[in-house]
């Protein structure tokens, strides 16, 4: 057949193009997007983006990969009978596609997928709108999804849902995950068997015959370049190809539509090429953070829109222009949020949106009796609950600001619903809840007033160890194994995202546990990051039970002591708490019990939700002079499990009469 006129002919049937440029080609298999600046194709009616084209590339999207592979939403799913330990892998795949919009400023398409009760246990009790929309003038596409579980439907989990593209490997070289996180990456055949070696986890990968030498010695592992849900505005990969270098890049512009607050982390771009734009995922998380469906639960979600930016520049350039021109336009893409295109009803438009303002102060008795502005306290919306609910929020939206110098906040663009306002403020325990139900409907303007977070505190401070910040960053993150460095981790600011941390451990306390001596010792030298298990033999492991030593002038026999124990993160760990020099005691002053699922640890993270535990210690347990604290973790199953302080603090006992406590000197 003549190809030329079998064009012409799908030409007149399917396609028109605008004066702008804006052009929609539907074909038997494939609908094709094009406003002059970009062309994309994607399967029909699956839904699959299998075509990028941009800057004279056919495809950045990997051609080796099969049409589903490319660029596609996906979720982890199960109801509660599933065959794989994590639950079913679903593509997303949809059944039916419709033309939402066209004309010459904008093409939205639809791909959808209806459930009923005959696809049951086949695939997740959802109707799927996955829906793609391309602006003229615009350099890349924007695609969002919603969500539906009706309230006749069955129940089911949810653990991860996403959006992710695999680039092309012989073009896309170089990733830039934050400014001070980006480089030149190995090849995904590096990570195969003869050149690479699968260390603790499939995921961590020793390069022992890499195709590029460079790399050799370097450990690759996609968890070392997750990015809290706050900072995971833009990543991506830039081709440094002659003749002009191309970036690809994801803009998430709003984390509303996240699970689990902006403190939440996220894999964002990592070797493959793949960019991933993760919506909700249990990593740092765990069990807590799955999505649960009970049968006849209504639910609606949409998650985005997320922008796919496409930028060029003339060969010779260094890769910073293309970063800093995506970092402009995710900028302008902020700027535009809550977009106006989407078609979807849905997608919930500014003027239908509430804001909340307020002030936040804070009260921290024993320390002053004023009320103290904070400024860059977070302060957030999200589902009614408990004070902290938001970190194991996941159905919902979440909205949320940091204070500015004078303690005011502002909180604009909040879907219509019912939220409780939270904060949690640095260099302060807890976390604190507005008490009041705030509702927002269409164009509220909440104004909560001067809000006052009486922080945690019963007396004042004998001693305490860290900074109340939620993470364990400022304590004591050993050099990694020389035999497993990823280079852009030397001397950088985030040095606990080197592999095998948790084994040097047992290198520096190989048969005493850490002993921490208040007045003496330094949190950032001698508290290790996380309480691990130390390394015996092949798969054997020793728990540990760590040691706080410190000096009492005098005690209040008849008085409570308060120990607050701030977690960053617990991993199957069990906290025991003892007092004296009595660490056989049984039972423990305090148990936890057996908490957390979060993975912290194997995953190169500092912090992973966060736990506050108040422990009473009465006066009678402690003597006049020294004593002594004892923190043991007994589940010694596995290197990954342990726990990660945040901060520990004892407050003498309340409202003393003729007594003083003498206050340590602390180190810094
Ligand atoms: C969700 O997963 C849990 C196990 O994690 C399982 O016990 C439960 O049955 C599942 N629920 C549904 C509705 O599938
Ligand atoms: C599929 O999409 C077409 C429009 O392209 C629409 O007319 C039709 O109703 C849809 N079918 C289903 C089952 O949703
Ligand atoms: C249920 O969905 C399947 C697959 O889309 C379809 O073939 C079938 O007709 C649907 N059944 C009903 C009752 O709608
Ligand atoms: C929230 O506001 C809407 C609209 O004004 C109203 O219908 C609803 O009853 C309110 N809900 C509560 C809990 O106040
Ligand atoms: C890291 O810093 C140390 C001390 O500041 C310096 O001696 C060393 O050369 C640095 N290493 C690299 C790889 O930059
Ligand atoms: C540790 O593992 C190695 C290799 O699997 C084996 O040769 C060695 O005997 C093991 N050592 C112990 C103490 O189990
Ligand atoms: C403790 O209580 C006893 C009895 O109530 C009292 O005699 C004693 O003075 C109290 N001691 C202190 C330090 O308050
Ligand atoms: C603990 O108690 C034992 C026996 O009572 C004593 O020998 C030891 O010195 C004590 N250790 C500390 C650190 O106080
Ligand atoms: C108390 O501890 C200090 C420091 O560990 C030690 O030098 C001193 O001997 C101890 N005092 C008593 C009475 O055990
Ligand atoms: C120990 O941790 C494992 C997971 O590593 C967990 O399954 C188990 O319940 C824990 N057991 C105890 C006794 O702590």
């Amino acid at each position: 057949m003549n190809n030329y006129f079998f064009f012409l002919f799908l030409f007149f049937i399917s396609s028109f193009t605008y004066s702008s440029g804006m052009r929609l080609d539907i074909h038997d298999k494939h609908v094709v997007m094009d406003n002059g600046i970009v062309e994309v194709t994607i399967s029909n009616p699956e839904g699959f983006v299998t075509e990028i084209r941009y800057n004279g590339i056919d495809n950045l999207l990997e051609l080796l990969n099969k049409e589903s592979n490319r660029g596609y939403f996906d979720m982890v799913w199960d109801e509660g009978k599933s065959k794989r330990k994590k639950g079913e892998f679903d593509r997303m795949e949809a059944t039916n596609m419709s033309v939402i919009v066209e004309n010459e400023e904008q093409v939205e398409l639809s791909f959808t997928r209806m459930w009923n009760s005959s696809l049951q246990g086949l695939y997740p009790p959802l109707n799927i709108d996955k829906r793609f929309v391309m602006v003229s003038g615009s350099s890349g596409f924007y695609t969002y999804a919603i969500y539906e579980h009706l309230d006749e439907w069955p129940g089911f989990n949810l653990s991860n849902t996403r959006i992710a593209f695999k680039l092309r490997k012989d073009k896309f070289h170089y990733m830039v995950v934050a400014g001070d996180r980006q480089r030149f990456m190995p090849l995904p055949d590096d990570r195969e068997e003869g050149r690479g070696q699968v260390l603790a986890y499939p995921e961590a990968v020793l390069l022992v015959n890499p195709i590029e030498p460079q790399f050799k010695g370097e450990v690759d592992d996609k968890y070392q370049y997750s990015c809290e849900s706050r900072n995971n505005e833009v990543h991506g990969w830039i081709s440094m190809d002659p003749p002009k270098s191309t970036g690809f890049w994801i803009i998430t512009p709003s984390n509303e539509f996240r699970s689990g607050g902006p403190l939440k982390q996220y894999l964002a771009s990592h070797v493959g090429p793949t960019s991933l734009s993760v919506f909700h995922s249990t990593h740092y998380s765990g069990v807590d953070l799955i999505m649960r469906f009970r049968p006849n639960e209504a639910w609606k979600k949409v998650y985005g829109p997320i922008f796919i930016y496409l930028n060029s520049l003339s060969n010779g350039e260094s890769p910073t222009g293309l970063w800093d021109d995506a970092r402009q336009q995710m900028v302008n893409e902020i700027e535009s949020w809550p977009y106006k295109f989407p078609a979807s009803e849905d997608f919930v438009k500014a003027e239908q949106r509430g804001q909340v303002e307020g002030r936040l102060l804070v009260r921290d008795r024993y320390m002053s009796d004023a009320f103290i502005p904070v400024s860059s306290a977070s302060v957030g919306l999200a589902s009614p609950g408990e004070p902290g609910s938001w970190q194991r929020e996941s159905k919902g939206y979440q909205f949320w600001t940091i204070t500015d110098d004078k303690g005011y906040f502002s909180i604009t663009n909040i879907l219509p619903g019912k939220y409780n306002v939270y904060s949690w403020v640095k260099g302060y325990i807890g976390d604190y809840k507005y008490d009041k139900v705030i509702n927002i409907t269409s164009g509220s303007e909440v104004n909560v007033g001067e809000i006052v977070y009486e922080a945690l505190r019963e007396g004042a401070t004998l001693w305490e160890i860290g900074i109340p910040d939620r993470s364990a960053a400022e304590f004591y993150v050993p050099d990694p194994n020389p035999k497993y460095i990823n280079r852009i981790y030397v001397n950088h600011t985030d040095r606990y995202r080197q592999y095998g941390l948790w084994e040097r451990y047992a290198d520096l306390y190989p048969k005493e546990d850490l002993v921490y001596n208040v007045g003496t010792s330094d949190y950032t030298k001698d508290w290790f990051f996380a309480q691990v298990n130390r390394k015996k033999g092949n798969k054997t492991y020793q728990a540990t039970t760590w040691q706080i030593n410190f000096n009492l002038e005098n005690v209040n026999a008849n008085g409570t002591y308060k120990l607050r124990v701030a977690l960053a993160s617990v991993h199957y760990a069990e906290l025991q708490i003892r007092v004296k020099n009595s660490s056989e005691a049984n039972p423990p002053l305090f148990t936890s019990g057996v908490i957390g699922s979060e993975n912290t640890i194997a995953r190169h993270g500092i912090h992973g939700f966060y736990w506050l535990f108040n422990v009473d210690i009465k006066g009678t347990l402690l003597a006049q002079g020294n004593n002594s604290i004892f923190f043991s973790q007994p589940n010694n199953s596995s290197p990954f499990q342990g726990i990660l302080y945040d901060y520990i603090r004892l407050e003498a006992p309340p409202h003393h009469t003729n007594f003083t406590p003498k206050l340590n000197i602390l180190p810094n």
